[in-house]
């Protein structure tokens, strides 16, 4: 097994009296793309800011290519917070500022970039990510809720980041958008090379995105596997899982989650 970029030990957050997570472990692989899934409120956003030290754990260890987190000096947080982008839920683009100096943020924060090379490269992404770049001028108020996300995810790769961590990239938009969203996750790994770590509620894009899947049940990752090992898991969490997805997915659309995913794989 690789050296993982990102390693949990025995991880345990508490809020008070709230136990978020007990005794949790995980590991992101280099190169891979790891989707988390889970109940609303689970966690799964805290486990993604304990990355880059936005929280600290209780007891544990948070490990960024073996180095812990929260005792970095703040040198070493701010390299690895240029190394890892966090696109968040929500997308939260600065609503003063226009997509392209939305997108040149990091570049600006992070580099001795002339204006001239961050506009350049702030057109690229926006490229990269399927927009025109005419739309670096717009103010983020003009844009759907599709075209927000992508220019999020466009700011978040302006600064060649070695890890892409998305909390839900899909949620809120059309069958379309969440398709593209799932086909730009696959891009950019494939482009950039980049690891990714993908919070997601949605099963078809878990499953098409994802190299492997970690369910987030009961304050701890019980499965961490292939989307075919979890279809076939005959863990009882798991089975419980996977069934409460279709019941849910049954009730709002027809098709069987698996049958979407290959679809959207297919088209
Ligand atoms: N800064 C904080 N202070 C106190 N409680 C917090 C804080 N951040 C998160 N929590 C609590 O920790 C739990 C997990 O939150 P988290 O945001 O990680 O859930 P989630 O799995 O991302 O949920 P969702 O799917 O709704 O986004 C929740 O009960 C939340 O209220
Ligand atoms: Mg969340």
């Amino acid at each position: 097994m690789p050296e993982p970029i990102i390693d949990f030990r025995g991880v345990t957050k508490r809020f008070g009296e709230h136990v978020v997570y007990e005794r949790m472990s995980l590991s992101v692989l280099p190169g891979e793309t790891l989707t988390i899934i889970g109940g609303s409120g689970g966690g799964k956003s805290v486990c993604l800011k304990m990355m880059i030290g936005l929280l600290v754990p209780d007891e544990g260890q948070v490990l960024f290519h073996g180095t812990s987190v929260p005792d970095m000096p703040e040198e070493g947080l701010r390299q690895v917070r240029r190394k890892v982008a966090y696109v968040f839920q929500g997308g939260a683009l600065f609503d003063s500022m226009t997509v392209g100096e939305n997108i040149g943020y990091a570049l600006r924060e992070h580099t001795d970039w002339s204006m001239a090379r961050i506009e350049q490269r702030a057109s690229e992404c926006l490229t990269m990510v399927g927009l025109h770049e005419g739309v670096a001028e717009q103010m983020p108020a003009s844009l759907s809720g599709g075209m927000k996300k992508r220019v999020a995810l466009a700011r978040s790769i302006a600064i060649e980041p070695e890890v892409i961590l998305y909390d839900e990239p899909t949620t809120g938009l059309d069958p379309k958008n969440i398709k593209r969203i799932g086909d730009m996750i696959l891009k950019l790994q494939r482009e950039l090379d980049v690891t990714s770590v993908v919070v997601t509620h949605d099963m078809p894009t878990a499953r098409k995105v994802s190299n492997r899947i970690a369910m987030l049940y009961q304050r701890a990752f019980p499965f961490v596997g292939t989307a075919d090992e979890m279809w076939h898991s005959a863990a009882p969490e798991v089975r419980d899982f996977i069934h409460g997805r279709i019941r849910r997915a049954e009730q709002s659309a027809p098709a069987h989650p698996v049958d979407a995913a290959e679809d959207s794989r297919g088209a």
